[in-house]
């Protein structure tokens, strides 16, 4: 039987109505706590010349599990399989899967389906953390937090903060490369709370000239910036849809200019994958990852790597595929493949 492919419009319609591998550790972060700032984690990775960070995206677990049962397990094991294969070629020193990892709160299993999600990305065997996606619904938000902070290789921090953390990683002699800010963008885009909780942590940490860490942020649900810079032309890659900016208003991005951010990375629509830069902030797809998630037919799923030099502190990505190849845009690629 032919199983309906999903356009985002029905695949938003059908959700309102609605194991791992063998383990095996082949990080060597090692996360702590940091006694200073509520939400922020030290990851401290070995002295080396490159940090690797992969980003999945948009896993959408359980999606329609009642409808087509056969279908959701298929492929949400397909997607475990390209996890595996996209870890084996990326060799990340951290994971982030920025947001809907599980679908909704289906018969009140959301808090199963994030289990379950946790125990799948934690046998990766590498240090991970998460942001929050309009679809990651559970009963009990408290005790998500409190799953997420203590569930195995994880990094999460967001139980103090509505589910913004930082990640910073070391060099095992001290250097911070890296501050991650992980945001929490709701069900309809960043808000007050995420920009108080970037502003008092940006405030807290000052550096010397040279010293600064390099300043990402992730978040699910992308800034209207993203489809300015696609209107006005001066992004790179592919747009498969409208951005889904939902009610943020584009006034989020003075306050990532602020706290010196460099790059912003996303997900939430499934069948863009661009970069462009705005205010100086790099504006940057993830590429979609899951296969219960719509979107497979116009952009085969995979990953983003980000490859950060830790001696300059600079980073570039590219788009990974299972196969091990990769893609990123040419220097005038801008290709509107929605037509709409
Ligand atoms: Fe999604
Ligand atoms: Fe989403």
């Amino acid at each position: 039987m032919k199983h309906p492919s999903f356009s985002r419009r029905q695949f938003m319609g059908a959700s309102a109505a609605a194991a791992g591998s063998g383990f095996f550790f082949h990080g060597t972060g090692i996360a702590a706590a940091a006694d200073g700032f509520p939400g922020e984690r030290i990851l401290t990775v070995p002295e080396k010349d490159q940090l690797r960070l992969l980003q999945f995206t948009d896993l959408h677990f359980f999606n329609a599990i009642n409808k087509y049962p056969v279908r959701e397990e298929y492929l949400r094991l397909k997607t475990i399989g390209i996890m595996r294969r996209l870890v084996d070629h990326a060799r990340p020193d951290l994971i982030i899967a920025t947001g809907d990892l599980w679908h909704e709160n289906t018969d009140g299993r959301g808090m199963e389906f994030m289990h379950w999600a946790a125990d799948q990305i934690a046998a990766l065997g590498v240090p991970w953390t998460l942001t929050w996606g309009n679809h990651d619904d559970v009963d009990d938000q408290a005790a998500a937090h409190r799953f997420l902070t203590t569930a195995l290789h994880s990094v999460y921090d967001g139980e103090a903060n509505q589910g913004h953390h930082v990640v910073a990683v070391e060099m095992s002699g001290g250097k911070r490369i890296l501050e991650l800010f992980c945001l929490n963008s709701g069900d309809t885009g960043i808000k007050a709370d995420a920009l108080d909780f970037l502003s008092r942590y940006a405030e807290a940490y000052t550096y010397a000239d040279g010293e600064a860490p390099l300043r990402m942020s992730a978040f699910h649900i992308p800034l209207k910036q993203y489809q300015d810079r696609w209107d006005d032309g001066t992004a790179r890659g592919l747009l498969g849809e409208k951005v889904y900016f939902e009610s943020e208003d584009g006034s989020a991005l003075s306050g990532f200019v602020k706290a010196g951010i460099s790059a912003i990375f996303c997900g939430h629509d499934h069948e863009s994958d661009y970069s462009a830069f705005s205010d100086g902030i790099e504006l940057i797809y993830g590429r979609a990852t899951g296969y219960n998630g719509y979107g497979a037919e116009t952009l085969d799923k995979g990953a983003k790597l980000y490859e950060i030099d830790t001696r300059t502190r600079t980073y570039r990505w590219k788009t990974l595929f299972p196969d091990g190849t990769t893609w990123q845009p040419g220097k005038d690629e801008h290709l509107d493949i929605s037509e709409e």
